[in-house]
């Protein structure tokens, strides 16, 4: 298809009204994953026209530092005339504004083969890869329900820890342990957890509770047999290490697949960086399949330059 060609200025700027559909449209990806918490839009406005959209979101590196993850598309009749790159450069300035250290952005390499040439042109490299895991339902629980019964039995489970519905729990306390450890903004969290306990199916999503105050945090989907787990964090404090058997997460992820398995779930999908051992050694014995491989880029955001504000025209 031959590219359209861009009349006039593009703008970079907040969607409103029916912008926010049409970045729906280009950003599907928004409607699965509340954590998003600020979205760009580049747009021409004669003709009015949604050229790309952008959501980004604080998160964290493993190793507790804060970046900037993104979500980048441009509409297809107007890629490869530098709109990827403007609205890029934009949300680096904010990025920096947040004191982000760098820029993340993880993609299916294979769905979207542009994606990664792109990324190279603008200076990342691939720093890890995010594994979407599925087994069988009941496999995962064969595994995982002895597993909880030894740690139980031998005490290392500490008799204050309980899971229970998000529903039952402080949600602001909850948005901020997501916040500390797993990114996004505390009102974007906060939203999307008070959205979620109105949903028919909010039974499904699990907080551990240790002394009475959130430790960890499981959100899931439960649709036509198939459990997506779509966000699972443990405070540093109760993960695995060479003192920890890793407890919470058996305890916490045997509890949700309970739930699952009453409302009919005979697969599970879970996901993990290629760095997280634990989940990695979980699928292994579970005899988990990967159904996605999605690489992980990084930029480092290194010099400081003039800040861009929302609304900036680029021409
Ligand atoms: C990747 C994407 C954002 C690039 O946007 P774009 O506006 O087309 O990119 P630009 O025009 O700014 O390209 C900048 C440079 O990147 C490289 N590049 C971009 N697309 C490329 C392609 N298809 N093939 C080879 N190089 C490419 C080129 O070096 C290009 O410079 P040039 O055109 O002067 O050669 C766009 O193709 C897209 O939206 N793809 C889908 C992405 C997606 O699925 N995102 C979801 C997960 S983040």
């Amino acid at each position: 298809m031959e590219p359209a060609t861009l009349p006039g200025t593009v703008q970079v700027k907040a969607p409103v009204g029916a912008e926010q559909r049409a970045c729906k449209m280009l950003l599907p990806e928004l409607e699965q994953a509340g954590h998003w918490s600020d979205v760009r839009i580049a747009v021409t406005h004669a003709p009015a026209r949604v050229l790309a959209a952008a959501a980004f979101a604080p998160g964290l590196d493993p190793d507790g530092i804060r970046h900037s993850s993104i979500l980048l598309r441009v509409a297809k009749p107007f890629r490869r005339q530098g709109i990827g790159s403007r609205l890029l450069e934009h949300l680096e300035a904010e990025a920096r504004q947040r004191n982000a250290a760098s820029l993340r952005i993880t993609f299916d390499p294979f769905a979207e083969p542009a994606t990664g040439l792109f990324l190279k042109a603008q200076g990342f490299e691939c720093v890890d890869r995010f594994l979407t895991f599925e087994s069988n339902t009941q496999q995962l629980m064969d595994y995982l329900f002895p597993l909880r019964d030894w740690l139980k039995e031998r005490g290392d489970i500490p008799t204050s820890a309980r899971v229970v519905p998000l529903i039952e729990t402080d949600l602001e306390k909850v948005a901020r342990l997501h916040v500390d450890h797993l990114g996004g903004t505390f009102a974007g969290v906060l939203t999307h957890l008070k959205h979620l306990i109105t949903g028919p199916s909010h039974f499904h999503n699990a907080v551990l509770l240790a002394h009475n105050e959130p430790e960890g945090l499981i959100l899931c989907e439960n649709q036509n047999g198939l459990t997506q787990v779509q966000s699972r964090v443990v405070s540093p404090a109760y993960q695995g290490s060479a003192f920890n058997a890793g407890w919470a997460n058996v305890l916490l992820m045997a509890e949700v697949l309970g739930y699952a398995h009453l409302v009919g779930s005979h697969r599970c999908r879970f996901s993990c960086l290629g760095s997280n051992g634990h989940t990695l050694k979980l699928a292994t014995r579970c005899k988990a399949e990967t159904v996605a491989t999605q690489e992980v880029h990084r930029r480092t955001l290194t010099q400081l330059v003039s800040s861009l504000t929302v609304g900036t025209a680029i021409s």
